[in-house]
């Protein structure tokens, strides 16, 4: 629906912008050419201080990755057991004059942590949020021309622990400087809502927030807004003239609660709109221009996406008026050996082995994360909770934020808000995890300034918080701030909630906290559950030796169960909006159960590394339509042993298991099953298992007794790279024997090397208790895998990758890069 403007003027206004136009918005990727310090020197602030013996490097950039592991590290096991400290970067750059009347912005997705930044030795400002995104205008202090300007950041990751799981050090995230017109639009200043959206149409509502210097405020200009589909046809524009200017005649229809002061709002209509679901996440942009007269002063594009949801007390969640179980699970932001540098194919292979695995869901725990994962989640098709804080005022450890509670909590959550609001995969707000204040009446006030914040910022989600003490007690409860009450654990309470809590509305903010190493076995009866460590607030003596956890799904924390356990109770209710699992990948630090030298998680459904663990399989099984028929153990045992073999399928009703070409038997699932088991004496040769629907084979799968390790294989996950110098190619090295079997308890020192340029950013195995370092160009295998990762530069050209083994033969790849 267009805007009451006068035929005449638009038609004025469509000529004036059909003309040539330049863009004064540059957007630089700023990450290129820094120099980086390990240390302190109060001098490095300073335009002229000598930084060429600095070691010269790219960012985003994380230095605790690059350590060894350290047994009395600050930070603890808990941490990750790799340092801290302080670190210095600094970048020599030139800006050309004609970006001198200019308003010029240097952007940081993130930078753990209190970072401070000097431009030509002027102090700009500091952020102490590790995880928050942040602009500076630093306009005043550049100089043009060909004269040299020095950005300086100091990075203070040194009061230590300040975090209960492995943060990473440094400019993590990426660098843009940006430079605009005087009169642009503010940084993430678009909010776009879709407040009606049915078959025919969805309505559209854009607020724009404009910046203007003080000699250009009074400057007359118009703002176009067009959207456009995924093919980049437009769908639908506007012409208006900022509010400012309009006064009255900008009235504005919903959602009137986020109403910006002194924003324009238009409302456009997207005829058959295409929604967005986890399935077809598709999605729609604006182009936000700004002009005065023919001249475009500033383009701004936002990408969003058409749906509507809700949370029903009986019926769960809703996407599109269907119902949709969330299927989610909780990721720390660390990319195993990667450490906390983000790079965008990483996250995007993490979400890819999600996706395949029928997850549909991510919680950002406990903290905001990098843009670029919002991105991939808007383009895969996720359900995200973003999530702000793992503590308020009272600490969690001695240095963490709440020292910076009082003076950055409310800046820090609005930045969150305003930068992940026009996300299409953003669904969820939460204000905080397991938050001490549950427990005290400070919580009654603080839950309800934090939801106000946000509903002042967008209405349109709701808030919630991840609650470990879900009661009708509990303070931030008790507050009615909560739109969802949110469940960490407690999956025994799932059934009574409704009675807990009537008209409420549910979500398992997380759950599960079970506990395994990839490719690990004890032959304890596979039905018998344990719960590892017997309590949280005791030491744990009752481990396997070697700090290995096993992958049958039978060991979980005391708070949580196993995969199984809460997977039952999830599907069975449908006011169970769903979960979000503890957690989708190992992330380093927090190695429960276990002390040193254990360093990194044991919670993961995938290793460290990006290996699915067995009960990835229990839920492809569940959560998708692909036929699966996965058999575990593997089949290298010694002969006389009782083993458990159990099978996870679907899309057949009954398995016959085989060893050796004799049946064992054929099992179904019967009742709530999840797997079904056979338990057998061992001996070598070959399990086979058949699923089977109405007696007609649907799938064969079988595991061999390997012989002895014989070659490596190399299998890339992509073997063709962008020329980029970021593209990243993920090498699985299989130790295997003569035959090709997977030798499951392979633990070869591999070296890998490149032939044809590029560079090993990182080699893992995913024993969480390995010693060696991400950050080299060999590694042990362990259970049989090992992992290199590969990155392109910006040249094209063919990288051979090769990796060798002491008596074995050696295996090798090609990756194409262009
Ligand atoms: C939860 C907590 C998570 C993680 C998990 C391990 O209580 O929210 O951050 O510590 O326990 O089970």
């Amino acid at each position: 629906m267009k805007k009451p403007i006068t035929c005449l003027l638009l038609l004025n206004l469509f000529v004036l912008i059909t003309q040539a136009e330049t863009i004064d918005r540059k957007t630089l990727d700023f990450n290129k050419d820094w120099k980086f310090y390990l240390g302190d020197n109060t001098k490095a602030s300073k335009p002229d201080f000598k930084d060429d013996k600095w070691r010269k490097l790219t960012l985003p950039h994380d230095w605790s990755i690059e350590g060894d592991f350290d047994k009395n590290s600050p930070a603890g096991i808990g941490g990750g057991a790799l340092n801290g400290g302080i670190g210095w970067y600094r970048k020599t750059f030139e800006l050309s004059d004609d970006q001198q009347d200019k308003e010029i912005y240097i952007s940081f997705d993130g930078v753990y942590r209190n970072s401070e930044v000097w431009v030509n030795g002027n102090y700009i400002g500091k952020r102490p949020n590790g995880y928050i995104s942040f602009q500076y205008n630093i306009s005043a202090f550049v100089k043009f021309g060909h004269q040299k300007n020095v950005i300086a950041v100091k990075v203070d990751n040194s009061p230590q622990p300040n975090s209960r799981w492995y943060s990473g050090s440094g400019i993590y995230r990426n660098v843009w400087l940006v430079s605009t017109n005087k009169i642009h639009v503010d940084n993430w200043g678009t909010y776009v809502t879709t407040p009606v959206v049915n078959k025919s149409s969805a309505v559209v509502m854009v607020q724009t927030k404009l910046v203007f210097d003080s000699a250009s405020k009074n400057t007359p200009v118009i703002i176009h807004t067009t959207i456009y589909d995924a093919a980049n046809n437009e769908v639908a524009s506007q012409v208006t003239i900022p509010n400012k200017r309009r006064g009255p005649k900008n009235k504005l229809t919903s959602p009137s609660r986020n109403r910006m002061p002194n924003q324009d709002l238009v409302r456009l209509n997207i005829p058959t709109p295409h929604v967005w679901s986890t399935e077809d996440p598709y999605l729609y942009s604006i182009k936000t221009q700004v002009k005065k007269g023919d001249t475009l002063l500033d383009e701004y594009l936002t990408t969003f996406g058409v749906r509507s949801f809700e949370f029903d007390v009986d019926k769960g969640f809703l996407l599109n008026g269907k119902s949709l179980k969330i299927n989610g699970v909780c990721n720390h932001h660390d990319l195993g050996c990667l450490g906390a540098a983000i790079n965008t194919r990483a996250l995007e292979r993490q979400l890819e082995i999600l996706k395949a695995m029928g997850c549909n869901g991510i919680r950002t725990s406990h903290n905001p994360p990098a843009p670029e994962l919002l991105d991939l989640c808007d383009k895969m098709g996720f359900i995200v909770m973003d999530e702000a804080f793992d503590m308020w005022k009272k600490p969690k450890n001695p240095y963490d934020y709440h020292l910076y509670w009082d003076e950055w909590h409310k800046k820090d959550l609005a930045d969150q808000i305003l930068r992940d609001r026009n996300h299409p995969s953003v669904f969820i707000w939460s204000v905080g995890n397991e938050i001490p204040e549950q427990g005290d009446s400070t919580g009654v006030v603080i839950a309800k300034e934090l939801a106000a914040i946000v509903r002042s910022l967008d209405a349109t989600r709701p808030v919630t918080a991840a609650c470990n003490w879900p009661d009708t007690n509990n303070y931030i409860i008790k507050s009615g701030a909560l739109d969802l009450i949110g469940y960490n654990y407690h999956q025994d309470m799932y059934a009574g909630f409704q009675q807990l809590f009537p008209g409420k509305k549910f979500i398992s903010t997380e759950s599960v906290s079970a506990l395994q190493t990839r490719g690990h076995y004890d032959l304890i009866p596979s039905d018998s559950i344990r719960r590892w460590p017997e309590r949280w607030d005791k030491p744990f003596d009752k481990g396997n030796a070697d700090l290995t956890v096993s992958a049958y799904d039978n060991v979980s924390a005391p708070w949580g169960s196993t995969h199984e356990e809460t997977w039952k109770i999830m599907k069975k209710y449908n006011f169970l909006s769903g979960q979000y699992i503890w957690t989708g990948f190992d992330y380093m630090g927090e190695p429960t159960p276990y002390p040193w030298p254990a360093r990194s998680s044991y919670f993961g459904i995938i290793d460290l590394a990006g290996f699915p663990k067995d009960v990835y399989y229990m839920y492809q099984s569940e959560w998708t339509n692909k036929t699966v028929l996965h058999l575990l153990p593997h089949w290298n045992w010694k002969p006389g042993q009782t083993i458990d073999v159990w099978a996870y399928y679907n899309n057949a009703d009954e398995v016959e298991l085989f060893l050796n070409e004799k049946s064992l038997g054929v099992q179904k699932k019967t009742g709530d099953d999840l797997h079904v088991m056979w338990r057998t004496n061992f001996e070598p040769g070959t399990l086979k298992a058949i699923s089977r629907l109405q007696g007609k084979t649907v799938a064969t799968t079988e595991v061999k007794t390997a012989g002895a390790a014989a070659k490596i294989i190399l299998i890339a996950d992509r073997n063709m790279l962008t020329a980029d110098g970021k593209d990243l190619s993920f090498i699985t090295a299989k130790i295997v024997d003569a035959e090709g079997n997977l030798v499951p308890d392979a633990a070869d020192l591999i070296q890998f090397k490149l032939n044809g340029g590029g560079s090993i950013v990182g080699v893992d195995n995913g024993l969480q208790t390995s010693m060696e370092r991400f950050k080299a160009d060999k590694h042990k295998a362990f259970n049989g895998l090992c992992l290199a990762v590969i990155q392109g530069t910006e040249k094209a050209g063919i990288i051979t990758v090769t990796a060798t083994a002491a008596g074995l033969a050696a295996g090798s790849v090609q990756i194409e890069v262009k």
